[in-house]
């Protein structure tokens, strides 16, 4: 396959797109070229693969997509290969993906939710990139979970092996603006912001997130852990945290930078907060998770940014991949309340 460049490398710190893991369902052969360019990502799953399969292994590949991470898995010695994917089209890319490498009898095909599929028989090792930009923004954890209990043998490996969110508080007026006038940038042609704010029954293009490389000095203060997953059957898909953050540095508040770190083998961890693009410490398809607040507000070193951070879901589900993230809480100066932030994806108005 060749990758259509145009959309590698084409994107600048602080420069807004609109949110990728929000349109799982329509994702097409330009989406799947973007993340097969991310080089990070790429780099990072190869060598992980090429470290955890062993010769003789039954291996899924959980939302294979265009088929590479399983193709990486048969190329190091898999004896069996499953292959799911909900996308029928580019499914196919990835059936003749295994054959034109000539894995033909050693790949079997699943089309549908992973949910809705019985394999033949367990396996060694699962592996999926079903990950968002602050890792649980494509419903990973029902869906791992699920797999866990059902397709993985007692001795099994999961790939990824544990995973973390973190946020930090940022200043960044160029982000914000382009949140407020609502010119951010996208892939392609067919998503557009009016389609994601009429999806999440939204006026206000606060109410979401967004994608953008925030560099480090944006930052108002240490980024935090916000959610731990260990993959282990047992992770929860709906939560709350409850996070504080002592400023730093003088600045204005515009919201929050999230990322997350995934370990995918003993010496291979993925980690999507670097935010160099020159020396390619970017992710290229994921970019970080930008969390906006409606009004800025001016903050200095000393005051406390309190957080409580919570994902569920919309009461009616109109798709598998739909859900809420909310982030509200106060800022302090000198322990007094100064301002407030409230922003939900839920479809409710937003207050401040
Ligand atoms: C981020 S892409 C990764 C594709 C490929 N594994 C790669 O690394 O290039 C995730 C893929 O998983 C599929 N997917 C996500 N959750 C799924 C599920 N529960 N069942 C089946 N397919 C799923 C999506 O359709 C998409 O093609």
């Amino acid at each position: 396959m060749t990758l259509n460049t145009s959309l590698l490398s084409n994107y600048q710190s602080e420069e807004v797109w609109l949110p990728f893991s929000e349109s799982i369902l329509e994702w097409d052969i330009d989406f799947h070229e973007l993340m097969l360019g991310d080089r990070i990502r790429m780099a990072a799953y190869k060598k992980a693969i090429q470290e955890v399969v062993k010769p003789g292994m039954v291996v899924l590949d959980l939302g294979t997509g265009t088929g590479i991470l399983g193709l990486w898995a048969l190329q190091a010695g898999a004896k069996h290969l499953y292959a799911i994917d909900v996308n029928k089209d580019i499914l196919a890319i990835a059936s003749e993906n295994f054959a034109q490498n000539g894995f033909t009898g050693k790949y079997d095909i699943f089309h549908g939710m992973s949910y809705d599929i019985d394999l033949p028989t367990q396996v060694d090792l699962i592996i999926s990139e079903i990950m968002g930009n602050i890792a649980d923004n494509e419903d990973f954890v029902p869906i791992l979970t699920d797999a866990y209990k059902r397709f993985l043998k007692q001795s099994g490996i999961m790939l990824p092996s544990k995973v973390c969110s973190k946020l930090v508080p940022i200043s960044s007026l160029k982000a914000h603006q382009q949140v407020q006038s609502q010119k951010v940038k996208r892939i392609n042609a067919n998503y557009s912001i009016e389609k994601l704010l009429q999806r999440l029954a939204s006026q206000s293009p606060f109410d979401t997130y967004y994608d953008a490389i925030i560099p480090g000095t944006s930052y108002l203060s240490t980024p935090q852990v916000a959610k731990q997953f260990k993959m282990d059957g047992n992770d929860k898909a709906v939560y709350e945290t409850n996070l504080t953050f002592i400023v730093e540095v003088d600045g204005i508040f515009t919201g929050f930078k999230g990322s997350f770190s995934a370990s995918l083998s003993d010496s291979v961890t993925l980690d999507i907060s670097g935010s160099d693009i020159a020396s390619h410490t970017t992710s290229d398809s994921w970019k970080h998770c930008y969390l906006p607040v409606k009004s800025p507000v001016k903050v200095k070193q000393g005051d406390e940014i309190s957080l409580v951070f919570s994902r569920s879901y919309p009461e009616q589900k109109d798709s598998q991949f739909r859900q809420c993230y909310k982030w509200n809480g106060t800022i302090k100066s000198q322990g007094k309340i100064i301002n407030a932030f409230y922003q939900s994806m839920e479809n409710e108005n937003s207050i401040n």
